[in-house]
């Protein structure tokens, strides 16, 4: 029988998930789960360069992982567990730094954005961020890498620090792919719908957060910016129409093409109702088994406990033999 393919996917317990995570990430990871092996961290040493408060972050962990159970991952079937727990990824990261130029670092949009964000605290860890993203996707011999497109740059990054790496030393690293959803592959902020739905947006109305009630959200929905040609198709100046539909979309799995036809001629007004009614009702499962999750610390505990357990395990193969391909002294038994 063929080995299942790998997938590594990780997300920041920064802010709180929103739809475009869910729809953009989380909510294909879950169609994933019994085609391939899967593993899934909340990887808070990314979210540390920028600055986080302990007990916030703390916090902010373990919902992302009850979060990610109550949006239908199973831990039986993948593995899930916190970054900082497999001490691995940061000592890959330490040997790729050594294989990864500044050149190439100052190119990546995102530490533009974020250096500009976070002008008082441009640290190096902002800046090797990709770095430390790559030893998260090649210590697990990754084929697959499923994220929204904004993360496309640090897979391409990645391919090019193992490529480099397997030139030198022979095939140690498998290069990955990025798996990018069709629809939904990035969901924009509802009231500027040409910036990307975001988690950190300061102004809540933009963004749905999965712990959103369904009267929040459907004042959010109705509140989004359009515009005011009032048809309901995709063209240039739509794009708050066109980010409504690519939710509904998502949400309910009917074709664009199906949502134009449907609302040829009808208003914005029921468009949104109908918009508003599918994300409630989509997320309205997610909500109930996050309640369950959260409440119990013991099971939530042994999850972590286990994933980490078992990220080990296959991270320490590849960094052992990193580790003998650079050079270093094996350790005596
Ligand atoms: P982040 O929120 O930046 O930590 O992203 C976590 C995952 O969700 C990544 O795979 C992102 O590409 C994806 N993601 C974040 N925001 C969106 C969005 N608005 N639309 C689609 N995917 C998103
Ligand atoms: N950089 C990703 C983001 O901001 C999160 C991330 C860290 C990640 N390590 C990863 C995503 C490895 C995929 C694979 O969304």
């Amino acid at each position: 029988m063929e080995e299942k393919k790998v997938i590594f996917s990780g997300i920041q317990p920064s802010g709180t998930i929103t739809l475009g995570n869910y729809l953009g990430a989380v909510k294909n990871w879950v169609e994933l789960q019994d085609e391939y092996n899967c593993l899934y961290s909340v990887v808070d040493m990314h979210s540390i360069t920028v600055r986080q408060n302990p007990a916030e972050l703390r916090k902010r962990c373990v919902e992302f992982l009850c979060m990610f159970m109550a949006c239908g991952l199973d831990p039986e079937k993948n593995i899930m567990y916190f970054q900082s727990h497999v001490s691995a990824h940061a000592e890959l990261a330490w040997v790729l730094n050594c294989y990864t130029y500044m050149g190439e670092l100052s190119r990546m949009t995102q530490f533009k954005d974020k250096s500009a964000k976070h002008s008082d605290n441009i640290n190096a860890g902002l800046f090797t961020y990709p770095v430390l993203m790559a030893a998260d996707i090649l210590l697990y011999q990754t084929d697959l890498v499923p994220v929204g497109v904004d993360q496309k740059q640090h897979i391409e990054i990645t391919r090019d620090i193992a490529s480099r790496f397997n030139a030198l030393y022979g095939d140690v690293f498998k290069i990955p792919e990025p798996y990018i959803p069709k629809v939904g592959a990035k969901i924009m902020s509802l009231t500027e719908p040409t910036k990307k739905m975001s988690k950190s947006d300061p102004n809540p109305k933009g963004f749905i957060s999965l712990m959103d009630d369904s009267t929040a959200i459907a004042k959010k929905i109705k509140g989004a910016v359009t515009d005011s040609d009032g048809r309901i198709c995709r063209g240039e100046g739509k794009e708050g129409i066109e980010n409504l539909m690519n939710i509904l979309s998502s949400t309910t799995g009917e074709s664009i093409e199906s949502i134009e036809e449907r609302f040829a001629g009808r208003g914005y007004g029921e468009f949104k109702s109908e918009v508003a009614e599918a994300v409630v009702e989509c997320l309205r499962p997610v909500k109930a088994r996050y309640d369950e999750y959260i409440k119990d610390k013991a099971y939530v505990e042994s999850v972590y406990k286990k994933g980490a357990e078992q990220a080990s395990r296959i991270a320490y193969k590849t960094l052992n033999k990193v580790y003998k391909k650079v050079g270093f002294v094996p350790r005596a038994r």
